[in-house]
């Protein structure tokens, strides 16, 4: 009974599929060779998946059902029928990225095709009998690489119909609607299983195409739903298939899982469960899936880069002393590392700038080890020549210890940067003091006297106290600065060069910044304790009337000197007084303003020693009678000639080069 009647229905749906024309499933192609024409690099995996290509290029795999099947129900009603088929497939491209060039689902007249080219051809066609009406091929082509021709093999996922020629009727790139017009790509390359329909209704003429990822339901509305009477592509009997190929530069695995197809009727469903899934990688290194790869590649590349780090830290360790460090710089105590003053200014931050000169900056720093406040002049040279010179007298200068002297710490060079390291003055400089004073302070008299004694102080050590007579050719008011206790302290002697006693100075250029140079020095560009005599002459007549050396407000054409010269042989020398300063102590006055015109008269030779300046500035001894020393006429008009001389641009150019051009007028704003 049982028997009989599944002999009844297995013979109904023998009828049943006769009359719906061939209908077949492969639910995987366990055994199923046997129905196969496996043509090419074609064959069935183990695990039971067609696989049409390896990655070798330029090859062609097809798989073909190997009955023909009759796509027109009969020679004298010559419409072709209408046919479903659902395709579970999987490309897998390479890790490199240049995967190509896809698969098609191909109707055909003949299951082989002699002389189909790779490529773009699909194996299919070739360039002879591409678009040729007498192929009689439907194809729809999964592609991965856009353009027909080798100049433009660019990527490209997209799903298209081919009529007898390569070049689609309808295509679009592949993808799925979600809901309404809204589509969702399908990465067809990515390796994982997607899921395929291709229905013709032959009485509507429509054909649709419809790509998803395997775990999507079918979308209700095609990817491509193109109007087409298949009827004359199609001949009374076709071979239903597929077909792969790889390009020369671009390949591809292309697997095909699942298929079943029907015609007139709706395609079996494929049981997507425990479907295979094809290999993301062919070769040994194969067993790691892409973000695992990207890991250990991202790892790997990450520990290379911390080796490479630590053996180039550990070579610079080991090299780097040799290399900048010259022998003769290891016996230098005052020599920082650069690191250490890289670290106390925060890397030579903008912010760390207290001020700039026309060599480089200087920085506020703090040293990390002490604690201690630096002033880091940075001298950035297009190479420094004579360095060693410098630097051995750097560390001479490093011995200099006086109260009104800026401590020179140490220095330091760096490729072509020179630092030069001070202690760092609190309170700025005595120009801006006067200049420019802040929160409305005024230095007073007694501050003011205070001050200039002390700079007498320390210029007296410098050229007659120490070691070695040191000129210090750049006193102005901008060197001198002032700290908490407002006490004096000269800066920027590092500039200058060292005297041995007695010895007369060289000619070496002239150094030292306009309005202070004595004319001398101008002339002849001998620097001497005379003309820091000068300078400090023009320094007193600055902090006792408030007004620079040249062209103070009034015009360009004002000379401070000259001015006061004026005033102090009209007898009225108290009206050069700075008339910010409300009390004062006359005599000092008197003593400061003719003493600045002693200090800064035209002959060196009557300019008092820096001894005498402090004995007199003391009280120790009397000024000599000023009146004697400027009787004569050329004194005035020397010095108002020289001074415009010295005030036109012509004598900017006095910039010199004493140690290799690092001393200049330019290194005025500097601390
Ligand atoms: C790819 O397939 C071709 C043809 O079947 C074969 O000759 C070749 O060795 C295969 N290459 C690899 C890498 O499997
Ligand atoms: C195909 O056969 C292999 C063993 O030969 C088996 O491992 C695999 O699961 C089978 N696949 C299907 C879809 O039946
Ligand atoms: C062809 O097959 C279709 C599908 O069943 C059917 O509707 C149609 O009548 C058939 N035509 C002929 C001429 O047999
Ligand atoms: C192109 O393909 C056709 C049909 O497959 C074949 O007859 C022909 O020889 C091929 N032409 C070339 C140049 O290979
Ligand atoms: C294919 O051939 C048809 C004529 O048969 C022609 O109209 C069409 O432009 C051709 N297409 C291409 C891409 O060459
Ligand atoms: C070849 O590719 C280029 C790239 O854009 C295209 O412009 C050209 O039309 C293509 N040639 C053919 C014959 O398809
Ligand atoms: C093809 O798609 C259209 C919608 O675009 C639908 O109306 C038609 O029924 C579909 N035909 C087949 C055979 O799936
Ligand atoms: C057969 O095809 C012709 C056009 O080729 C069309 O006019 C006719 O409606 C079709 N008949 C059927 C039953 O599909
Ligand atoms: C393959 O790549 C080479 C070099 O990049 C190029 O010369 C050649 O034209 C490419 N071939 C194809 C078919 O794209
Ligand atoms: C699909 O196949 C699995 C085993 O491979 C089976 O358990 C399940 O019943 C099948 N589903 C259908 C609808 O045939």
């Amino acid at each position: 009974m049982a028997l009989a009647i599944s002999l009844a229905f297995l013979l109904l749906f023998h009828i049943c599929s006769l009359s719906q024309g061939e209908n077949f499933l492969f639910n995987g192609f366990n055994g199923s060779d046997g129905n196969l024409e496996l043509v090419g690099a074609s064959i069935v995996k183990p695990s039971g998946m067609i696989r049409l290509t390896n990655k070798t290029r330029g090859v062609i795999g097809h798989a073909f059902y190997k009955k023909p099947i009759t796509m027109k129900n009969s020679s004298s009603f010559p419409n072709a029928s209408s046919f479903s088929t659902e395709i579970v497939f999987a490309i897998v491209s390479p890790s490199s990225g240049s995967g190509g060039f896809g698969l098609a689902f191909t109707l055909s007249p003949s299951p082989s095709f002699p002389g189909a080219e790779a490529n773009h051809y699909f194996g299919i066609f070739n360039s002879s009998n591409d678009n040729k009406s007498s192929n009689h091929i439907l194809a729809v082509e999964f592609d991965t690489v856009n353009g027909y021709n080798e100049s433009w093999n660019s990527d490209g996922n997209h799903v298209g119909i081919d009529i007898n020629s390569v070049y689609s009727v309808a295509s679009e790139p592949a993808a799925y609607y979600t809901t309404g017009s809204h589509k969702e790509e399908v990465k067809m390359e990515s390796g994982d299983l997607i899921h395929a329909w291709i229905d013709y209704d032959g009485e509507a003429q429509l054909l649709n195409v419809t790509v998803s990822p395997i775990n999507k339901r079918k979308p209700t509305k095609p990817l491509l739903s193109y109007g087409i009477d298949l009827s004359s592509v199609l001949q009374e009997t076709m071979y239903a298939g597929f077909s792969a190929s790889t390009g020369d530069n671009q390949s591809s695995s292309h697997y095909i899982i699942a298929w079943s197809f029907a015609v007139n009727g709706i395609a079996r469903r494929i049981n997507l469960t425990d479907l295979p899934i094809p290999p993301k990688e062919k070769s040994s290194s194969s067993s790691y899936s892409p973000p695992v790869k990207a890991l250990i590649v991202a790892l790997s590349v990450l520990v290379f880069l911390l080796l490479a780090i630590l053996l180039l830290f550990t070579l610079y360790r080991r090299l780097m002393p040799s290399e900048t460090m010259e022998d003769w710089e290891i016996d230098c105590p005052h020599r920082f590392r650069y690191k250490d003053l890289q670290a106390a200014t925060k890397g030579f931050k903008d912010s760390n700038v207290i001020g700039a000169g026309g060599f480089g900056e200087v920085y506020k720093g703090i040293l990390p080890s002490t604690g201690c406040g630096i002033a880091v002049k940075k001298i950035t040279r297009n190479g420094i020549q004579g360095m060693r010179e410098f630097a051995a007298e750097i560390e001479s200068l490093g011995r200099l210890r006086h109260k009104n002297l800026v401590n020179l710490q140490g220095w330091c060079k760096k490729k072509n940067d020179l630092l030069i390291v001070y202690d760092y003055i609190p309170n700025g400089s005595l120009d801006t003091l006067i200049f420019h004073p802040k929160d409305n302070f005024m230095l007073s008299w007694q501050q003011r006297f205070n001050i200039l004694k002390g700079i007498a102080s320390g210029l007296l050590y410098l050229h007659e106290e120490w070691e070695q007579v040191v000129i210090h050719r750049d006193v102005k008011s901008s060197n001198v600065l002032i700290d908490e206790d407002l006490n004096a302290r000269l800066s920027d002697f590092g500039l200058a060069r060292l005297y041995d006693h007695g010895e007369i100075s060289r000619t070496t250029g002239v150094v030292g910044t306009i309005g202070y140079i004595a004319p001398e020095l101008a002339r002849t560009g001998k620097a001497s304790a005379a003309s820091d005599v000068f300078g400090y002459g023009i320094l007193l007549l600055e902090v006792a009337s408030g007004k620079r050396p040249i062209g103070s407000g009034h015009s360009d054409q004002f000379i401070l000197v000259d001015w006061v010269i004026e005033n102090h042989e009209a007898g009225r020398i108290l009206d050069t007084v700075d008339p910010k300063l409300g009390h004062y102590v006359v005599k000092e006055m008197e003593l400061v303003l003719e003493l600045g015109l002693l200090c800064s008269h035209f002959k060196p030779e009557a300019r008092p020693t820096m001894r005498q300046v402090v004995r007199y500035l003391n009280g120790d001894e009397p000024l000599p009678h000023v009146d004697n020393l400027i009787e004569s006429e050329s004194f005035c008009e020397m010095n108002s000639r020289f001074m415009q001389v010295i005030s036109s641009d012509s004598i900017i150019s006095y910039r010199s080069s004493s140690y290799g051009g690092i001393s200049s007028s330019s290194m005025a704003s500097g601390r």
